[in-house]
């Protein structure tokens, strides 16, 4: 199992969920590849958004080491599930890939808890992660919250499909 996380920057939401989900995949001693990128080539190179890093390490979860990387074409071969943190993200990897991307590996990445019957939130259907990068902490702790509730929603749905 390959996932590709992809929001705009990769430096504030998919990082997050690079970061939770492999901790998550380590945890229940999954053999999963769990990797992240970006639609745009702004940061690439740089570290995650500190208050993305500072929200992660208040859960033990350390992401100073990501780097942003830049969502290609070439993705669409690497990966078995990629996600999109947000409408305009999925648009762009539409985009991005042209005529020939199988876009039956691109998913809302919040379809995920949508799709998990126990889930607590009112979440609708191609639903995006609320982009913090223009406010306070407030903003990712709250995609924090929703990132970390989906990663449990992948992994209870895919273990139990026996992906490897
Ligand atoms: P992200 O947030 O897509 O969650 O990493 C953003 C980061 C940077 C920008 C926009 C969104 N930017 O315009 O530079």
């Amino acid at each position: 199992m390959r996932i590709l996380m992809v929001c705009l920057g990769n430096i504030c939401r998919s990082p997050m969920a690079e970061g939770l989900l492999r901790d998550k995949v380590k945890k229940h001693g999954l053999d999963w590849v769990v990797v992240s990128a970006g639609t745009e080539s702004y940061h690439v190179g740089e570290p995650p958004h500190p208050l993305s890093q500072k929200v992660c390490l208040a859960h033990g979860i350390d992401i100073s080491a990501q780097r942003a990387n830049k969502f290609t074409a070439d993705d669409f071969d690497e990966y078995d599930k990629i996600y999109a943190m947000a409408a305009d993200v999925y648009r762009e990897i539409q985009q991005i890939g042209g005529k020939a991307a199988d876009m039956s590996k691109v998913d809302y990445f919040l379809n995920e808890l949508y799709a998990d019957p126990s889930s607590q939130h009112r979440i609708k259907k191609n639903e995006s992660v609320p982009d913090p990068y223009y406010g306070n902490e407030e903003g990712y702790i709250t995609a924090y919250q929703l990132i970390d509730k989906t990663c449990d929603a992948i992994i209870a749905r895919y273990k139990k499909e026996n992906y490897v």
